[in-house]
């Protein structure tokens, strides 16, 4: 996992906690307290998702509230940091379509080829009428969080859309299949 997503996360909880709690979220994973993550660099996924179980359990919330969060906070910081993938794009529709060409754009910084097919192959977006059906595969199964920052991307741009799950990783499935919806 790239390292801009552990750093939103200690931001996140830099704005919203004391500082013990990040201290108790690292001890739980068994990540070091001054261990530092770059927004560019690779890190283990296990790691990753031993610090995201660590934070729902340290701040007593469920995986969905938890994703939530994450997903606003992401979003404000995305919108910071990179404003232009959202000046870019005119629509909702517009930006989740352009979503795995924006990840895809970290993995190609990794040389090597494992990790960077790692990045690459998550997400494949299928267009239809009125609707994008997006392909999910990932170890970390973060659906909840996609579906989550796509309805904080549908806010931004003041658009109504149904998100929905068809199938999930989480109940079995090969993929995730997430549809996005506009009446
Ligand atoms: C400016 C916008 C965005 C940037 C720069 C960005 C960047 C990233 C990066 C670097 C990762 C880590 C990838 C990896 O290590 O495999 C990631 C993960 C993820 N992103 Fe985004 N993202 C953006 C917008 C979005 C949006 C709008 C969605 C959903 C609608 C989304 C859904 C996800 C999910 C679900 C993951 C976790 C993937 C996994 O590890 O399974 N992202 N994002």
């Amino acid at each position: 996992m790239v390292g801009l997503i552990h750093k939103i996360l200690f931001n996140m909880l830099e704005s919203t906690a004391e500082p013990e709690v990040a201290l108790e979220i690292r001890r739980r994973a068994e990540v070091p307290a001054d261990k530092d993550f770059h927004i560019n660099e690779v890190y283990d996924d296990e790691e990753w998702r031993r610090l995201f179980a660590a934070t729902i359990d340290v701040l007593n919330i469920t995986q969905e509230q938890a994703e939530e969060v994450y997903a606003e906070h992401f979003i404000k910081d995305g919108q910071q940091r990179w404003p232009v993938w959202f000046t870019m794009a005119k629509t909702a529709r517009e930006f989740l379509t352009r979503q795995p060409k924006i990840h895809n754009g970290f993995a190609t910084s990794q040389q090597d080829p494992v990790l960077r097919s790692a990045i690459d192959d998550k997400f494949h977006v299928e267009e239809r009428d009125h609707e994008l059906v997006v392909h999910y595969q990932s170890p970390n199964k973060l659906c909840g969080l996609y579906k989550s920052l796509a309805k904080e991307v549908l806010n931004l741009y003041q658009e109504d859309a149904q998100v929905d799950e068809a199938c999930c990783m989480k109940q079995g499935a090969p993929e995730c299949e997430i549809h996005v919806r506009w009446s």
